[in-house]
Parts: structure tokens; sequence; C-alpha cells
């Protein structure tokens, strides 16, 4: 954390009464949006919610990360093009700009690099990125605004996923109870949230969910103590590396939101966040919660819950007689 950050929250703790506390903690608060490109994010945004990106011109990104539902689609794995059934769980795209890498293995380095697959992705959006140009280039307002907003006549994929990627950085969601504990405010969280936080700390969570997100630092072995059973064939980091080490080790998922974000692990397999924190308790810590000790945890994981993304939602503009028709069906 930068100093002059440091500071600045510790003053509004302190205009708050009392002291910041998280100086001490394992997470931190999370950040208010910072240094984005305002234009960029205006673009990214009529993006991120277009259609015409697809093949069927009726999937964007929001079909699989929806706004309105903690940025995920709330189902055990995503609907693709004509329907078809997703091979892993669709993580949100809530403070994923804090994510070290993008995807379940970290296959995208950054946001930019991620926005690039889904359009044509078979299974997705079922697209190509030629054509997905030639719809935009169709269509007079995009080519003003791409042209207002990165100076050239002729949209290039680069672009397009700039744009997007600027959008998901104001896609952060400060201010959550747990947050404003951390910023000094005592009342802010009840008895049983706290004590669901001390063992949080107490039982060896905050080791893989730290920091800012309370996840997505690093990549960590599902089944560390006890083996993860499940009927998925998602590898991990093995998938990328080849290396029989990685098999199972996957980004450890940000908790923020996390009661937004069900069902739970790269599968999907867990319905509620009580089954997750069992299995996590037995298979990452070795460690059977009571039922009130998981109630607990749960109460204090639905504290991290923060300001959802809220804005006017954007016009597109309409498609052009040139505009290349959609394929919703094969
Ligand atoms: C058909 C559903 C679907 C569509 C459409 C889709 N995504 Fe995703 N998205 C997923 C799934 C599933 C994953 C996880 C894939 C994996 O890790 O292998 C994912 C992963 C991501 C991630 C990584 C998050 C993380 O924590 O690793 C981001 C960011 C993201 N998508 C943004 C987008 C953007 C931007 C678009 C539009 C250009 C988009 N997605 C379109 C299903 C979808
Ligand atoms: C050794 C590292 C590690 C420890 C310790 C750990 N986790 Fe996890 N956690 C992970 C990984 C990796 C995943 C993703 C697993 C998957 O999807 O297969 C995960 C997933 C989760 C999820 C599901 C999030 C989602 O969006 O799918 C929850 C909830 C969770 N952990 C809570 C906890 C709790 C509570 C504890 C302590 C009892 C804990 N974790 C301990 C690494 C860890």
């Amino acid at each position: 954390m930068k100093p002059t950050t440091c500071l600045s929250l510790l003053a509004l703790g302190a205009a708050l009464g009392s002291t910041a506390v998280y100086a001490a903690e394992p997470i931190e608060p999370i950040k208010p949006v910072q240094e984005v490109n305002l234009a960029q994010v205006e673009l990214g945004k009529k993006l991120y919610f277009d259609p015409r990106l697809s093949k069927s011109g009726f999937i964007s990104c929001n079909s699989c990360h929806n706004l309105m539902m903690g940025g995920t689609d709330n189902l055990q794995t995503s609907i693709g093009h004509n329907w078809q059934q997703g091979p892993i769980n669709s993580p949100t795209v809530l403070n994923s700009s804090l994510n070290v890498a993008q995807f379940w293995d970290g296959r995208a380095a950054d946001l930019k690099e991620q926005a690039a697959g889904p359009i044509a992705n078979p299974g997705e959006m079922a697209f190509t990125h030629t054509l997905a140009i030639n719809v935009l280039q169709s269509i007079p307002e995009y080519v003003n605004e791409f042209k207002l907003v990165f100076g050239s006549d002729e949209i290039t994929i680069d672009d397009v996923t700039q744009a997007i990627a600027e959008f998901e950085k104001t896609l952060v969601t400060p201010n959550s109870p747990f947050d404003q504990w951390l910023l000094g405010d005592e009342d802010a969280l009840t008895d049983q949230e706290k004590a669901g936080y001390a063992l949080f700390k107490d039982s060896g969570c905050v080791a893989c969910h730290n920091g800012q997100a309370v996840g997505g630092s690093s990549f960590q072995k599902m089944g560390l103590v006890e083996p993860y059973v499940t009927e998925n064939g998602a590898e991990g980091l093995a998938g990328i590396t080849g290396k029989d080490a990685d098999r199972m080790m996957f980004k450890v998922p940000t908790l923020r939101n996390v009661e937004l974000t069900y069902p739970y692990f790269h599968d999907g397999a867990a319905k509620t966040l009580t089954d997750a924190v069992d299995i996590m308790g037995r298979l990452q810590l070795g460690r059977e919660f009571s039922e009130e000790e998981n109630m607990q945890i749960v109460a204090f994981l639905k504290t991290l819950t923060g300001d959802q993304p809220s804005f006017v939602m954007p016009q597109l503009p309409p498609s052009t007689d040139t505009t290349p028709a959609p394929t919703p069906f094969e």
C-alpha cells in the first residue's frame, strides 16, 4: 500500500472517531476507483453490454458476468453459444482488476489480454475478432466514439479490449461492513461476524485468502490436506505448464461479494457458503468446523459484500444496413 493512501485512510478512520485497525490485519479495505481514463470507460461499458460482439448477436460479457448478480451468472458452469454447456464456473468480474492474473489457471496476464478470449471462444461468444470489428466499423456512432477515444478511423481489437479492461477497472466494491470495521467503526460488525473473522484468521484461511480482494493473489492447490473429488476435467495450472505438481492448482478466488457469487469452486459444485466453508476447512486445513463455527464464518463472509457498481444504463448505437447479420442458430 502506498504511504499517501495509507495516511488518507487513517485520516478517515480518525474522522470516524477512532483509529483504523487494518494496519495489523491480513485484509485491507478495497480502495475506490482510481486513475481511469473516463472516455475509455464509457466506451468499454457499451462494449461490455453489447451482444453484437457475439456470433449470435445475443451473448454479451454481461450474460455470464451479470453486474446485477455480483458479476457472475450464478450457474454451475456457464451457457455459451448455441446453448453449449461451459467447462468451468464463471468467476466474478467484480474487483478482478486486483487479481494477480486472470482465469482460474491464470492463463491471461491482465484484463486486457483476458477480454480478447471470450469473443473468439467457440464455446462462449463464438465470433472472430475480424467479424466483431466489422460489426463495430459498420456503426457510425461507434466509429466516431473510437476515433474520439483512440484517435484513429480504424477500430482495432486492441482498442476494444483496452476499453473493456478500463471499464472493468471501475468494477470495485468498496465500503463493505467489513471494510468499515477495518477503518475503525467498531459497530459495523456484530459479535457473530467478529467471531467468524477471528476463526477465519486463527484457523488459517488467511494464508490463502488475504489482501484487498481476500484472494486473487496466489495459486494454491485445491485439496491440500485431502484430495478434492470432482467430475470436472479442469487441471488448473497444470493445463498450462504440463507439470504434475501443478495439478489442481487454481487461482485463489476473491471472497469479496462471495454472498452473491454462488455456486462455488471452479466446478461450481458447492451450492452454498455453508458447504464451501465446510469443504475448505476439511480439505485445505484438516479441520472440521462445528455448526456454530461454520455459521460464524459464513456470517463474516457476508460482511464482505461492498457497494455494487451503479451507473446509468448505456444506450447502444443501432446497427445499420451494412452491419453483418447475427447468426443465432447454426
Ligand atoms: C459464455 C459465458 C461467458 C462470456 C460471454 C464471457 N465470459 Fe468471462 N468468463 C467466463 C468463464 C467460464 C470464465 C472462467 C474461464 C476459465 O477460468 O477458464 C471467465 C473468466 C473471465 C474473467 C477472469 C476473472 C478471474 O477472476 O479470473 C474475466 C475478467 C472475464 N471473464 C471477463 C469477461 C469479459 C470482459 C467478457 C466479454 C468480452 C466475458 N468475460 C465474456 C464466462 C464468460
Ligand atoms: C491453501 C490455500 C487455501 C486455504 C487455507 C483456504 N482456501 Fe479457500 N480457496 C482456495 C482455493 C485454491 C479455492 C478455489 C478452489 C476451486 O475452485 O477448486 C478456494 C475457494 C474458496 C471459496 C469459494 C469461492 C468461490 O468463489 O468459488 C470459499 C468460500 C473459500 N475458499 C473460503 C475459505 C475459508 C472459509 C477458508 C478457511 C476455513 C479457506 N477458504 C481456506 C485456497 C484456500
